[in-house]
C-alpha cells in the first residue's frame, strides 16, 4: 500500500475555533474589504512584528510586485534573476518592461552583483533581485551599484518574511520590498501579499494604486488596480501572527535535523547558513552532484514513487520559458551558474506540522541508493 503523501510544504493552520470570533466580528460589522478594521490592524501589527516602517497589504504577492513597479514609475529595462518563481519576471512584462537576466552567485544563488554592471544600458531604470529561499542578497553591493547608476531597487522578498540581518529586517533594504502570503509561504493569509516601504508618501501612492487610483469618492489620480486584501484574509493574518514564532521555531528544528543527517551524505550539499542572518527556514534546498549515486532527476523520480513530493525549485529557469527565451540575456551561456543550480537543486519538505517520522522517511530515501551500490572489489593481493 502506498504510504501517505508528504508534500514539500503544508500551510500552517491555527485551530479553527480561534478563527471563529474574527468571523463573527466580520459578520456583525459587515465590512468585508476596502481597508476595513482587520486590514488596518494587520498593517500595523506586521510593521511592528517585522520591524519596518510602512506596509501596504495586497490580495497576493504578484499584484504587489506589479504595483511596486507602478508606484516608482519604472519603465525601460530592469535587471533581474532567472532563478526564481515566474511571477518575478511576469510582473515586469505586465508593466511593459524588458527583463534583463543576470547570472546568480554560486553560493547565495541570488543575483551576482559582480555581473550587474555589464548588463546596465541607458534604458535600465531598476534592479529587481530576489532573496531566494529567504537567503539575503548582497544588499550593500547592489545598493552601491544602484547609487552609482541612479537605479531603483525593488526586492522580490516573497520568501523572506521575518528574515533579519545585522542591520535589522532584510525588508528595509532598497526602495521597496514585496512579500507573498501565499498558502505555501512561511506566513500565509490563504492568498495575500504586501509592499514594505520606507515613507508615508510612498505608502499613500501605493494605497491609491491598489484601489483603482481612488483618492476620495470623486478623485482618481492613476490607472490603479484592485489589489486590496479582504477582511477575511487580514483577520486570518492577525491570528497567524500569534502563532508565527512557534511555527518558525519548528521549522528551525527540522532544518537542524536535515543538516545533521545530510551533511555527510556523498554528493548532497546543503546550502550554507549565512553568518549574521536570522533565517526563516522557508525552504530546504539541496544540490545533488555527480558523485551522488543517482542523478537529480532520478532522485526526484524516486521520491515521487515513494509519494514524497519534493520540488525542483527553480527548474526550469524563468529565462527558459517561451515568453523570455528569445531575449539576448536569456541565453544559457549568459546564465551558466543559474543553469547549473536549476539542474541540481531539490527542495525537501519542511513545514511546521512535519512529524519526525516523516522527516526520517525523507532522509532514508536520500540514503537508500548507497545501500544498493555494489560492494567495492576485494584487493587483488588478498587472493594471491
Ligand atoms: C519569488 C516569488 N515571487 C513572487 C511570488 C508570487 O506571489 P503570489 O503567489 O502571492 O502572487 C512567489 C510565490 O508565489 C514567489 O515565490
Amino acid at each position: 500500500m502506498a504510504q501517505k503523501p508528504i508534500f514539500v510544504t503544508q500551510p500552517y493552520m491555527p485551530p479553527l475555533a480561534e478563527f471563529l470570533p474574527y468571523l463573527e466580528e466580520i459578520w456583525q460589522n459587515r465590512v468585508l474589504t476596502n481597508g476595513g478594521p482587520f486590514h488596518q490592524q494587520l498593517e500595523q501589527a506586521l510593521a511592528d512584528y517585522l520591524g519596518v516602517k510602512h506596509i501596504a497589504l495586497f490580495a497576493n504577492g504578484t499584484l504587489a510586485l506589479v504595483t511596486a513597479l507602478q508606484a516608482l514609475r519604472i519603465n525601460g529595462e530592469v535587471i533581474t534573476t532567472p532563478y526564481s518563481f515566474v511571477a518575478t519576471a511576469h510582473s515586469l512584462l505586465w508593466n511593459g518592461i524588458k527583463p534583463v537576466f543576470v547570472d546568480i552567485d554560486p553560493v547565495s544563488l541570488n543575483l551576482d552583483p559582480a555581473k550587474i554592471e555589464a548588463a546596465i544600458t541607458p534604458q535600465t531604470t531598476a534592479i529587481m533581485p530576489v532573496h531566494c529561499y529567504g537567503r539575503p542578497c548582497d544588499v550593500d553591493a547592489i545598493q552601491k551599484i544602484a547609487d552609482n547608476y541612479n537605479l531603483r531597487v525593488i526586492y522580490d522578498a516573497a520568501h523572506a518574511f521575518g528574515v533579519k540581518d545585522e542591520q535589522g529586517s532584510i525588508l528595509s533594504h532598497g526602495d521597496l520590498s514585496v512579500l507573498s502570503f501565499h498558502a505555501t509561504k512561511v506566513f500565509n493569509t490563504f492568498e495575500g501579499g504586501a509592499i514594505v516601504c520606507p515613507d508615508a508618501k510612498t505608502k499613500q501612492r501605493i494605497d491609491h494604486l491598489k484601489n483603482f487610483g481612488f483618492v476620495d469618492e470623486t478623485t482618481v489620480v492613476a490607472a490603479g488596480i484592485n489589489g486590496k486584501m479582504s477582511e477575511v484574509n487580514a483577520a486570518f493574518g492577525l491570528l497567524q501572527l500569534k502563532h508565527i514564532d512557534a511555527a518558525l521555531g519548528r521549522r528551525k528544528e527540522i532544518d537542524t535535523v536535515y543538516r545533521r543527517e545530510l551533511t555527510s551524505v556523498r554528493g548532497i550539499t546543503c546550502l550554507e547558513s549565512v553568518a549574521g542572518v536570522q533565517p526563516n527556514h522557508a525552504y530546504f534546498p539541496v544540490l545533488v552532484s555527480a558523485n551522488y549515486p543517482l542523478t537529480r532527476d532520478q532522485l526526484y523520480a524516486r521520491f515521487r514513487e515513494r509519494n514524497v513530493m519534493v520540488r525542483r525549485y527553480f527548474y526550469p529557469l524563468i529565462s527558459d520559458f517561451p515568453m523570455y527565451r528569445g531575449l539576448p540575456s536569456a541565453q544559457r551561456s549568459n546564465l551558466a551558474v543559474a543553469a547549473g543550480a536549476a539542474d541540481r537543486v531539490l527542495c525537501l519538505p519542511i513545514y511546521p506540522d512535519m512529524s519526525d517520522a516523516d522527516q526520517q522517511r525523507v532522509i532514508d530515501i536520500i540514503r537508500e541508493p548507497f545501500s544498493e551500490e555494489p560492494a567495492p572489489a576485494q584487493a587483488a593481493d588478498a587472493v594471491l
